[in-house]
């Protein structure tokens, strides 16, 4: 039951002179009875202000660097699933160098690609952290990059008009005081040692104030809270802490129920998620982190069709590369970023600030609209059928159809539409192979008004008057 605030009550004099104690009260009270990943005050309103930029973004890059490649083993889990020791792992402290670092440059290709946020992974599940931080293992400290790698990359993206990303793993299996070290090993449970899980809570949630105080993130971008439970991670209280810090700053899923978006993991959704933001993570080839034995790299144009699928779907697709120990980035991952790129400049307006497009069932193709309704926006991947394409059902008038980032004005016409049926016909949208872009072409239909689908069952004919 919602309750109503204490002073707009109407109260005999005494209570009256306790009201401002009990609003004070009432305010201090744990944000728990709040509704889940929003802090107390915040309406749907101000929610989808906080996201607007998000919403809007579309396309982001993901890095995950980190000592992994140095021996190029898979992420922190290499150890935790028995691959090599712990040790061994830990031995890549050594090999990390970070020697061609060069951050504007990686800020650049990302702003090159047309992406418009970045997210770094600060610290994995194995702890090593980029930055300086205080306790656990850090780059700065215990390898011979010995400087800190957050802070620069930081400078770039925001020079570059990029939305800053952090990545944090809840989980440190290096840490003495974390519980679980690794798939067989335990290192306490923590109904018989809560003292040293209380550290634990106060190590992770210092390296977050400490990420937040120094790089203001826009994002961040939490991991493996699968290990607890929201209250075992006092994931209210963490987000309670990130959003009064920083009151502009978002958070994915995983955070128990605490997040803002869903983050859906290397699968392409089939049907479109049932969550009002929401973003795809994606890995080029097989791996997060550097690998270069894995040869298995999608195509630019399979990157693109799933980008075009994931804005039909009014999600974000974040795509993940992995730059080597030394900061240098696989060719592989530059060229893919720099294709991605050349075709989200010509396509732009299609993407960025778009919402979710039409139902398959008007086109079949993925689609994008303008926020105002009035412009639908057609992926065409290949030549259409027949040199044209087909919509069903629209009920708003075409003013105009163009091909995006070539202006030519196509020529629409509608067929089978009669007078005394509320049937709009079909719609078609003839496309000379000229026209057509090396990946996927997109048609925008500027219409009259905000799009109207007709989408009634159809009936036998009753009059043909
Ligand atoms: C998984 C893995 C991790 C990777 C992440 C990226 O949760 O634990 O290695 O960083 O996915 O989404």
């Amino acid at each position: 039951m919602a309750m109503k605030p204490v002073t707009a009550m109407k109260l005999s004099p005494l209570p009256r002179l306790l009201a401002p104690l009990l609003a004070a009260i009432v305010a201090a009270l744990p944000a728990a009875a709040a509704p889940a990943g929003a802090p107390a005050a915040e309406t749907e309103a101000q929610k989808a202000e906080r996201m607007q930029w998000f919403a809007d973004a579309k396309f982001g890059v993901f890095i995950h660097w980190g000592i992994y490649a140095v021996d190029g083993v898979d992420e922190s889990w290499s150890f935790f699933n028995g691959k090599m020791s712990h040790a061994d792992y830990m031995k890549q402290l050594d090999g990390f160098t970070a020697k061609r670092y060069d951050p504007q440059a990686w800020a650049d290709l990302i702003r090159r690609s047309g992406a418009r946020y970045a997210v770094l992974t600060t610290r994995h599940h194995d702890g090593v952290a980029l930055w300086d931080s205080r306790q656990g293992v850090n780059v700065v400290r215990d390898t011979p990059a010995k400087r800190d790698l957050v802070g620069p990359f930081v400078d770039a993206l925001r020079k570059d008009g990029l939305k800053v990303g952090l990545y944090y793993s809840l989980p440190d299996w290096s840490y003495a005081d974390y519980d679980v070290f690794t798939r067989k090993e335990k290192r306490y449970e923590l109904k018989d040692e809560p003292q040293r899980w209380r550290r634990f809570l106060s190590y992770y949630q210092g390296q977050l104030a400490d990420l937040q105080r120094r790089y203001r993130p826009d994002l961040i971008w939490f991991d493996g809270d699968w290990e607890h439970n929201a209250e075992e991670w006092q994931s209210a209280k963490t987000k309670r802490d990130l959003l009064s810090r920083n009151p502009g700053v978002i958070v994915n899923s995983r955070l128990n129920e605490y997040g803002d978006y869903a983050t859906p993991e290397l699968g392409l959704p089939v049907v479109r998620p049932d969550a009002k933001w929401w973003e795809l993570c994606l890995t080029m080839n097989r791996s997060w982190g550097y690998q270069p034995r894995d040869n298995d790299y999608k195509t630019p144009h399979q990157l693109i069709r799933i980008l075009a699928q994931t804005a039909s779907m009014g999600g974000n697709l974040l795509l993940d590369i992995g730059p080597r120990e030394d900061g240098s980035i696989d060719e592989r991952q530059v060229g893919i970023l720099e294709k991605m790129g050349r075709w989200t400049r010509k396509h732009a307006e299609a993407i960025f600030g778009s919402v979710a497009g039409i139902p398959l069932d008007h086109y079949a193709g993925p689609s994008t609209l303008s926020k105002d309704g009035k412009t639908l926006y057609l992926f065409v991947d290949g030549r259409p059928g027949g040199g044209e394409l087909m919509l069903k059902g629209i009920d708003t008038r075409v003013l105009r159809a163009r091909v995006v980032g070539d202006g030519r004005e196509l020529k629409p016409y509608v067929s089978g539409k009669y007078d005394w049926s509320k049937v709009p016909g079909l719609l078609y949208v003839p496309l000379p192979d000229d026209a057509l872009d090396a990946d996927i072409t997109v048609v925008a239909l500027e219409l009259a008004e905000p799009i109207k689908l007709y989408r009634e069952e159809s009936k036998p004919i009753e009059s043909n008057g």
